[in-house]
């Protein structure tokens, strides 16, 4: 039998993916950390499935101006909100902000988070905490002003079946432990943990919380790992399906994941990383 694996000396951008249908019309969508990676993609797909979408950034006006030019291009209302998730104050302005301008809201996707790479023995506290904060406690502040809308407003019929969703933003890393990532992967297990009994609080109020745990996706974050030829084939290693996952990739499934049509997925977490968590190096060993 020929061998099915392709080459993976090629770190071409994948194709983009199809078309998006209007699956969101009327909804309006928040996603933080949205001025780059993977939230400005799930900022663009909301766009093209008809939400209207606020932008959420901490550092860089410039990009996330472009993010809301590209989002209106879609025929949606789009605006940029300027705060650091990690903080309760800025956070509560934010939704203020949004509510005014926007009326409601009724998708949030909590993305917004950084690593703060170390060994352990030279992991400052300053890393440990601040990962922690922008990570966990971010995804905390932003559920909980979500849930209170949510509630508030209850459910919209002409809108959606339920009376919001969130989306959080995880990683394999809720699963696979990482060397010299020890924050980065204790915040990922405590949004496992967050996203689970919030759903579980929330559901009966019809509010709908799940997770995307993605693998590698090309964006800043993790450059160093798909930059090189070198080490784009060293990390295919690590995903069976022979691609790194492109950011679109993630926006089509949140989409998915804020719609209807997933309705009754409730507490779930959808890993979306070309099969890394099928723990590869099990293909040919044990
Ligand atoms: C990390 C990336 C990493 C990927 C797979 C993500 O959560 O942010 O840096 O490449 O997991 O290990």
């Amino acid at each position: 039998m020929a061998d099915p694996t392709p080459t993976s000396s090629s770190n071409a951008a994948a194709p983009p993916l199809p078309k998006l249908p209007k699956l969101l019309p009327g909804q309006k969508a928040l996603v933080t950390g949205a001025n780059s990676g993977i939230g400005k993609a799930v900022v663009l797909a909301m766009a093209e499935a008809g939400a209207d979408v606020a932008v959420n950034y901490v550092v860089g006006d410039d990009p996330a101006q472009e993010v809301v030019a590209a989002a209106q291009a879609f025929g949606v209302k789009a605006k940029a909100y300027k705060a650091d998730v990690s903080d309760e104050g800025q956070v509560k302005a934010m939704y203020a902000a949004m509510v005014a301008d926007f009326g409601t809201i009724d998708v949030l996707v909590a993305n917004a988070g950084l690593q703060r790479d170390a060994a352990i023995d030279d992991m400052t506290l300053a890393q440990w905490n601040t990962v922690i904060q922008v990570n966990l406690t971010g995804q905390f502040l932003c559920a909980r002003e979500a849930i209170r809308e949510f509630k508030r407003r209850g459910i919209n019929p002409a809108v959606s079946r339920s009376a919001g969703k969130i989306i959080c933003m995880s990683s394999v890393h809720q699963q696979i432990p990482w060397a010299g990532h020890v924050n980065y992967a204790s915040s990922k297990g405590g949004i496992l943990m967050l996203m689970q009994s919030l759903a579980q609080e929330c559901a009966p109020h019809r509010i709908r919380i799940n997770s995307i745990a993605p693998g590698a996706i090309r964006t800043p974050i993790n450059t160093a790992a798909w930059d090189t030829p070198a080490a784009y084939d060293k990390l295919m290693g690590l995903v069976p399906y022979g691609r790194i996952g492109e950011p679109d990739d993630i926006g089509h499934v949140a989409v998915w994941l804020a719609s209807d049509h997933s309705d009754y997925v409730v507490g779930a977490t959808l890993f979306v990383d070309g099969g890394m968590t099928l723990y590869p190096g099990f293909a040919t060993n044990g």
